[in-house]
């Protein structure tokens, strides 16, 4: 008798591991432009770019908020819940810096972006695990990665610290999450199909929201969440 064709786990880890390719393509130009940034030296107003921290991990913490009550897996809505708490903590950080950089944080009100408007938009278990962990993070920390090399050359040290002690091995761990999530819940070639379309799309738009940020604040290294 011929074995019956079973989707199994060795097909949904070769499946995680050929989506982190394609991300690590989209990512690349992204990486590029802070690169390209650096090289050509300071520039920008460091509390212009904290301030799109701020903006950045408010709007990521009140996402996975907001996604937790309507995701129904139990390890999914704890992740989300574990991410809403870690982006606020970054929130926290990134506001008593600006805080001892003398920004008044009370005079402070995120705006939204394109970014978070589709992100909100996703409904189902595996897009958001695939948007809102396995992609936005990825993007977070590599694109903090370039803004710390940017601090290190304006020799705000301070500022790399708290990005390198508490949150970048957060952003990371996240990542990681979703990573495991995926694995676990896009199983078959159709969830499958939905991931791989979602992580483009959600680069496509993060590489023109960033451009356009790039181009008004004269420099690509600055902080996603
Ligand atoms: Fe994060
Ligand atoms: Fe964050």
């Amino acid at each position: 008798m011929r074995p019956r064709f079973v989707y199994g786990a060795g097909m949904t880890i070769a499946f995680v591991t050929e989506l982190e390719a394609q991300k690590a393509t989209l990512l690349a130009p992204m990486i590029a432009a802070g690169r390209v940034s650096l090289a050509e030296g300071p520039a920008g107003d460091a509390t212009q770019l904290l301030q799109i921290a701020l903006a950045n991990e408010i709007n990521v913490s009140e996402l996975a908020a907001l996604w937790m009550p309507s995701t129904p897996e139990l390890d999914v809505k704890l992740a989300f819940a574990r991410q809403a708490g870690d982006e606020a903590g970054h929130f926290q950080l990134v506001a008593d810096r600006l805080t001892v950089l003398g920004f008044d944080v009370a005079s402070f009100r995120p705006g939204d972006n394109p970014m978070f408007q589709y992100l909100r938009s996703l409904s189902t278990t595996v897009e958001r695990i695939a948007a809102g962990l396995f992609t936005l993070e990825s993007i977070a920390y590599a694109v903090n990665e370039n803004f710390m090399a940017f601090c290190a050359q304006r020799g705000d040290d301070e500022t790399v610290r708290i990005y390198r002690e508490y949150i970048q091995p957060d952003e990371q761990a996240h990542q990681q999450l979703g990573q495991r999530l995926l694995a676990k819940y896009a199983t078959t070639p159709e969830l499958q199909r939905v991931a791989r379309e979602t992580v483009a799309r959600l680069l496509e738009i993060a590489g023109t929201s960033r451009a356009q940020a790039a181009a008004r604040m004269g420099t690509a290294c600055f902080p996603g969440c």
